[in-house]
């Protein structure tokens, strides 16, 4: 196979970062065919609905209304494409540790099916290492081919930031690192077709550490704004004004946002996929662990603001109506996974409280691998009588679509981690408390 020969992508896994990577590869003219084990998103795009909340029906419609496109649960199609793009989810297990089960399962069916000259790519983020010794070793032993002769793998961290006006997975530069030149040249070649810039890097290695290195530098960072707050708070001093102040300087400094707790898929999981590895060499993470540690703690700070400003209103946390307002981890998306809200909600609930929430993205909670205990309960609605109806409301996630005046008009004490409010008259002051 020679470098104009790649003209197919098989993707698999078709969540946050995978849907996009089949469009856009779709965009490119490429013929793809994507797999998910969950065949409710294959029903999902053969009937033109999306289920992210960034990605349109309009999207989903012009992949499952093409001749080009293709989604399945059969992964014997895999044999039917040039490459193949692993894009499922690399969390952590109970102990905190690397739970690799989704990328071996992957791995194992890819060997069942693999072809001679195809191309393996992880995109999953994950340990230095893994593409070079998990991925290769699964995939000679399953298919008795050999890897930098009869097929090539190469290893691209994805980068999407779900909701960013900004930039999307064609306009965001991709690292690809491959052990072998030909894994390289074909993984660049790839990508190329599709995306507007590429950095190749020596090896697969290179590129799992550059993406660890991403998301450790964002948890560090955040980790230092939140150690930062909790300090300005105790002084009264606004961290929020600190910081933008700081801001002015044009160089050496970049700004971070403190807030109740770090969620997503990645900055409050992948360090540890470093952390992991780095005890294979007698070597302790402390930026990581301590990063972890201040920012793990933040939930606990929020909790105790809740109880102080309930205190001032001549009220306890028990038996108090407590509304959490978001439950996605970030701003203007539906992904609630490693949401700080649930700690929050689950230790109010604990001190005897009783939590609803509101989420103009999240109306019902789904299944979900945590907080199960939460599954099925549905958003209130927004109206003046029910939001006034709470002792407290906690803004855990500050999403566009929430009308914040509606909120300070209707509710007698709020809870704002997320600076929603900048500016606080001395009237605000008595019914608004910064957390
Ligand atoms: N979500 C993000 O913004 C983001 C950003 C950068 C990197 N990543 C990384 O990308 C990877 C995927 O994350 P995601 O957010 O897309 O996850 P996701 O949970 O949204 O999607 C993963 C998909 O893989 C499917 N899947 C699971 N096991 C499978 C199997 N054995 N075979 C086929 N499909 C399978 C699931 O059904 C799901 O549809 C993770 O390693 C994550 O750390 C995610």
């Amino acid at each position: 196979m020679n470098n104009k020969d790649i003209k197919n992508v098989g993707i698999i896994g078709l969540g946050y970062v995978g849907l996009p990577l089949l469009y856009t590869f779709h965009q490119a003219g490429l013929k793809v065919i994507g797999f998910d084990v969950d065949a409710s998103k294959i029903e999902a795009i053969n009937s033109g609905k999306t289920y992210i909340k960034h990605f349109s029906d309009i999207q989903i419609k012009e992949l499952s209304e093409s001749e080009r496109c293709a989604v399945t649960t059969d992964f014997q199609l895999l044999k039917d494409v040039d490459s193949i793009l692993i894009c499922v989810p690399t969390p952590l297990d109970h102990h905190r540790e690397p739970d690799m089960s989704y990328v071996v399962k992957t791995t194992e069916v890819i060997g069942d099916h693999l072809q001679e000259g195809q191309l393996v790519v992880l995109e999953s983020t994950t340990y230095p290492g893994t593409t070079d010794e998990l991925l290769k070793s699964i995939l000679e032993n399953k298919s008795g081919l050999r890897e930098g002769e009869d097929f090539f793998i190469a290893y691209s961290p994805e980068r999407e930031d779900p909701g960013n006006e900004h930039f999307n997975t064609k306009t965001i530069p991709k690292v690809v690192g491959s052990s072998t030149q030909r894994g390289r040249e074909l993984a660049v070649s790839l990508y190329e077709k599709a995306l507007d810039h590429v950095v190749p890097v020596s090896s697969a290695k290179v590129a799992e550490s550059a993406k660890l290195l991403e998301n450790i530098f964002r948890s560090v960072n955040i980790a230092l704004v939140n150690e930062m707050k909790l300090v300005m708070d105790a002084m009264e001093i606004d961290i929020h004004e600190v910081i933008n102040a700081a801001a002015t300087k044009p160089f050496g400094f970049m700004k971070f946002t403190p807030g109740p707790g770090l969620g997503g898929h990645c900055i409050p999981i992948d360090p540890f996929y470093l952390t992991w590895k780095a005890r294979e060499y007698g070597l302790n993470t402390r930026f990581i662990e301590l990063a972890g540690e201040v920012n793990g703690a933040m939930p606990e700070f929020v909790i105790n603001k809740t109880m102080l400003a309930l205190n001032e209103m001549g009220k306890a946390v028990k038996n108090s109506r407590i509304l959490i307002l978001g439950i996605a981890y970030k701003p203007n998306v539906d992904d609630m996974r490693e949401s700080p809200s649930f700690v929050i909600m689950d230790k109010l609930q604990t001190l005897g409280a009783e939590i609803e929430f509101y989420d103009p993205w999240i109306p019902i909670i789904p299944s979900s691998r945590e907080h199960m205990n939460w599954k099925g309960k549905v958003s209130v609605e927004w109206k003046e009588s029910i939001i006034k109806d709470f002792d407290a409301v906690v803004i855990v996630t500050d999403h566009k679509a929430v009308n914040y005046d509606e909120l300070k008009n209707w509710a007698d004490c709020i809870i704002d981690t997320r600076n929603v409010y900048s500016e606080l008259t001395k009237t605000d002051k008595k019914k608004i408390f910064k957390a």
